[in-house]
């Protein structure tokens, strides 16, 4: 594994971090944040800082603040995130706001929002300033396309534009301003940090993308580990429905229309999902994916760095797209 010395060095930072979080007060603020940190995940966001500041030259560790930052920032947006969805599992366990109840899951990720930025401090006023204006920006790019997630369920008329522009806030922003966060601990210009943050933000895009196709396609669902159809049940404007809507007949458009309205969740997904395999939608979803991977292929391609590097991130974004989980 190209990158196994850097998720061990993120591993162990997480795993003091937790230990001083769990000796905090009162324990109902801190333990959800413990829990959901230590059901793992893939931990892409913190191996990203890791791979912006590598990639640049620079000993990977100093930006170790800036993972964590990122990794904390992550997990808040999914404890809230379950809430918005009513999702009841995430990485094959209860959510926060079914373990413990919805006032636990809002207040422990507030606190956790506070602590990604907090964990900032360690780096010099420079540094802090340059990563803040990024993270803060990114931040409120995140909300806006959760609003915009929730908006589109109710909305009959949502382009695929409209749909790529919320989930490159919802999702991509992130994955590039954790590769960006990367660059500026190592100090790389102010064009490598634009360039390795589309490269993030296309690889994001295809990997929101794919997120939509296994939330109805995974082929192991405890691998998975999150609730299969969440996305029919709660109507949400994934590619695949969008691609469905397109290309549908009258008949297929009545269908799914009613569907929407179907009160059984089994019913519903089992005829939806039969619905896109009739359609022939998911080779269209696993399309679009690529074609972002490519365009952030491309933008990887722009920077100068150490060939063997790149090479291996490029590596790196191809095997996310082949990815189950
Ligand atoms: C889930 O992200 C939320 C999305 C933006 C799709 P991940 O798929 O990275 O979740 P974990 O951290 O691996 O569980
Ligand atoms: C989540 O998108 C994006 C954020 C958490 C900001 P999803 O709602 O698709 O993520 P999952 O599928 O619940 O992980
Ligand atoms: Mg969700
Ligand atoms: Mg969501
Ligand atoms: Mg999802």
């Amino acid at each position: 594994m190209p990158y196994s010395s850097l998720i061990s060095a993120f591993d162990l930072h997480l795993e003091n971090y937790c230990k001083v979080i769990l000796q905090q007060k009162p324990i109902e603020l801190y333990e959800p944040e413990s829990y959901i940190l230590k059901l793992g995940g893939k931990r892409i966001r913190p191996l990203l800082a890791l791979i912006g500041c590598d990639l640049f030259e620079k000993d990977y560790k100093i930006a170790l603040d800036a993972a964590l930052s990122v990794e904390l920032f992550h997990n808040f947006s999914l404890i809230h995130d379950d809430i918005l969805d009513a999702a009841p599992l995430r990485r094959n366990q209860p959510t926060v706001h079914t373990k413990w109840n919805t006032n636990i899951a809002i207040l422990s990720g507030d606190v956790m929002l506070v602590k990604a930025f907090k964990v900032l401090e360690n780096y010099s006023a420079d540094e802090f300033k340059k990563i803040h204006l990024l993270f803060s920006k990114t931040s409120i790019e995140v909300c806006e396309g959760q609003q915009n997630d929730m908006n589109f369920e109710i909305r009959n008329n949502v382009s695929v534009d409209e749909y790529i522009e919320m989930i490159t806030n919802k999702t991509a922003v992130l994955l590039g301003c954790s590769l960006q966060m990367g660059a500026i601990c190592a100090q790389a210009n102010v064009k490598e940090q634009q360039a390795i943050y589309n490269f993030g933000k296309h690889l994001g895009i295809a990997f929101q993308l794919l997120d939509d196709y296994l939330d109805a396609f995974a082929p192991d669902k405890d691998k998975f580990g999150k609730q299969i159809g969440g996305d029919i049940i709660s109507n949400k404007k994934t590619y695949l429905l969008l691609k469905a809507l397109n290309v549908a007949n009258k008949n297929q458009l009545n269908e799914i229309n009613n569907l929407s309205k179907e009160q059984n969740n089994d019913v519903k997904v089992k005829n939806m999902l039969q619905l896109y395999t009739d359609l022939n939608v998911k080779q269209l979803c696993l399309n679009e994916a690529d074609k972002h991977t490519q365009i952030a292929i491309e933008e990887l391609y722009k920077l100068n760095t150490n060939s063997l590097k790149t090479k291996t991130l490029e590596n790196f974004a191809l095997n996310l797209l082949q990815r189950s989980i």
